[in-house]
């Protein structure tokens, strides 16, 4: 088993379910002061975790199909996806071009009453060249601080979240446009898009008095 990633809090390792290609993120408890209760916290959250893959792939969204759960070991399986972390496919020279379908992929997880919780662009697959289905997938990943959610002000954290993130990794992009074009292109992105710019105001009034 080769170790693939470490994340925050998860390990995910490189397995073989079935003959298919998988991973498996497991989760260990964090602080071993309350060992009871960081069990039950970890498996709670891998619960939570499990059900928003189940609801988004119910919705028809690009996820990966998941295997096992096993809250008691902590651990899930699902199917390992091709392709690279977004982060670096918009690296490529023509990375850009991933900016419309990653902020309709955005609208279409909110649409299913999903907020993603950690929406990096090291939490979507990019597979392929961009421009849709017939050049290149985009699939998201790691629901692990997601929730069913139907919030404007979630989804505008969301929103903020994403956009620091590809401000702070690929300031050279100029994100911003394009991605909240194509997120609002969805008819229910009105109410997430004010909350975002109420957000950013009151950060900035927040910045300005220190
Ligand atoms: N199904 C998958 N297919 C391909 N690569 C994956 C898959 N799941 C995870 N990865 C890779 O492993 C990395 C870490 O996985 P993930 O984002 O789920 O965990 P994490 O960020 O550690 O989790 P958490 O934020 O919940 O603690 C991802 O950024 C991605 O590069
Ligand atoms: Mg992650």
């Amino acid at each position: 088993m080769a170790l693939a990633e470490r994340g925050a809090e998860a390990v995910v390792t490189a397995v073989e379910w079935h003959g298919q290609p998988a991973i498996e993120k497991h989760r260990n408890p964090r602080s071993y002061r309350h060992p009871d209760l960081e069990v039950r916290l970890v498996a709670e959250r891998l619960r939570a975790e499990a059900r928003l893959l189940e609801r988004a792939s119910e919705a028809g969204l690009p996820v990966p199909p998941l295997y096992v759960v096993d809250p008691a070991a902590a651990t899930l399986v699902m199917a390992w996806l091709p392709g690279e972390p977004l982060e670096r496919a918009l690296r490529a020279p023509n990375g850009v071009a991933w900016l419309p379908q990653l902020g309709e992929l955005l609208a279409r997880i909110h649409t299913a009453g999903i907020v993603h919780g950690d929406p990096t662009t090291s939490n979507f697959v990019a597979d392929g060249s961009p421009g849709g289905d017939v050049n290149g997938n985009l699939s998201v990943i790691d629901f692990g601080l997601g929730a069913a959610s139907d919030d404007d002000e979630q989804r505008a954290t969301d929103l903020r979240v994403l956009l620091e993130s590809l401000e702070a990794h690929h300031p050279e992009l100029k994100a911003r446009e394009p991605l909240l074009a194509a997120y609002g292109e969805w008819d229910g992105a009105s109410g997430a898009l004010e909350r975002l710019a109420a957000l950013e105001q009151r950060g900035r009034y927040n910045l300005v008095r220190g």
